[in-house]
């Protein structure tokens, strides 16, 4: 796998041998986890994260990433209202500034195409940590890492997205992972916010089955995995819009009934109220534990990106 020195932008840059290599290696840094001990493998490196969206986990997860692997990390977490952009300081300015100081950049942001404007004049590798409703490749590595943890392969499963799938960047960049696999999908929206047309035509012309229904109730029981997203309120022209759409899906432990006794929930959080609560408990939510795993993920790809030996 060699992704040494590369902007990691969109998911569209690994392909199915680079991937199960990358979940390897992702196993390995959650034993590095696991030990509670913190490595050394990046004592000379700086990040810096630069988040233009608000985030939680993504960013403290990127930190923390980095930290246990013995890294440091200059952050900003308001760079809209708090960084030189305040001043029209251009993006590519500050990518070639920022890169003066630091050995890798991650960013977010809510422009489609605004982390390849940064990274087009940055010196370090950048990492897209969202940009609008287009990509967030870490989120749909984790994502797919963890099915393919939990599951034992990828290979043979019916993943069901259901929420937000026009807006929702995390179920965009899941699909671009999973076209590698043999997979087939069951998308689950309102009409009006359905899965875009360029994303179902490039998993069917990989021979993927692709389902599209309203209605999650009727298709749950054959799903393996059960990918819920948010309504991304903040992609709605007005809040009238959003309003029509809020709290359409709400998986709850009546469905959970219906759902088969070993698939898979999971999430990118942060969740409205598309999840019960009730559902926490049940062994089948692996939601939280995505959380770690998203750690170990992103302490795979900054060494490779970075090109430390692990
Ligand atoms: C997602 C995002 O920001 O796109 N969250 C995350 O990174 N964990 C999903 C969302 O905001 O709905």
């Amino acid at each position: 796998m060699d992704i040494k020195g590369q902007h990691i932008l969109s998911t569209k840059q690994f392909d199915r041998e680079t991937l199960l290599e990358f979940f390897r290696l992702a196993a390995k840094m959650e034993k590095v986890l696991d030990s509670g001990k913190r490595g050394l493998l990046l004592h000379d490196k700086i990040m810096a994260t630069l988040f233009f969206e608000p985030s939680t986990r993504s960013r403290l997860s990127f930190e923390a990433a980095m930290m246990r692997l013995g890294g440091k990390v200059i952050s900003s977490a308001d760079m809209m209202n708090c960084s030189s952009i305040k001043k029209s300081e251009t993006l590519q300015d500050t990518g070639k500034v920022v890169s003066q100081i630091s050995d890798i950049i991650v960013m977010r942001h809510p422009e489609t195409g605004s982390v390849e404007k940064l990274a087009s004049k940055s010196d370090v590798p950048v990492i897209n940590a969202g940009d609008g409703a287009s990509e967030h490749p870490t989120q749909g590595l984790l994502d797919v890492y963890t099915m393919w943890k939990e599951k034992g392969g990828l290979d043979g499963l019916t993943v069901g997205m259901i929420g937000d799938l026009k807006y929702g960047r995390v179920p965009h960049s899941q699909c671009d992972l999973l076209r590698h696999f043999d997979v087939d999908y069951i998308f689950v929206s309102p009409e009006a916010l359905k899965m875009p047309e360029r994303i179902c035509d490039s998993l069917l012309g990989s021979q993927h089955e692709v389902k599209v229904s309203e209605d999650l109730e009727e298709v749950i029981s054959e799903m393996d995995v059960i990918a819920c997203t948010r309504i991304q309120e903040e992609r709605f022209d007005n809040h009238e819009e959003y309003e029509k759409y809020a709290g359409v899906y709400v998986l709850n432990e009546e469905l959970m009934k219906k759902a088969k006794e070993d698939a898979i929930v999971v999430h990118p959080l942060p969740r409205v109220d598309e999840i019960a609560v009730e559902v926490d408990n049940d062994p089948r939510a692996k939601y939280f534990e995505q959380i770690r795993n998203g750690v170990a993920v992103r302490m795979a790809l900054i060494t490779q990106v970075l090109g430390v030996n692990v």
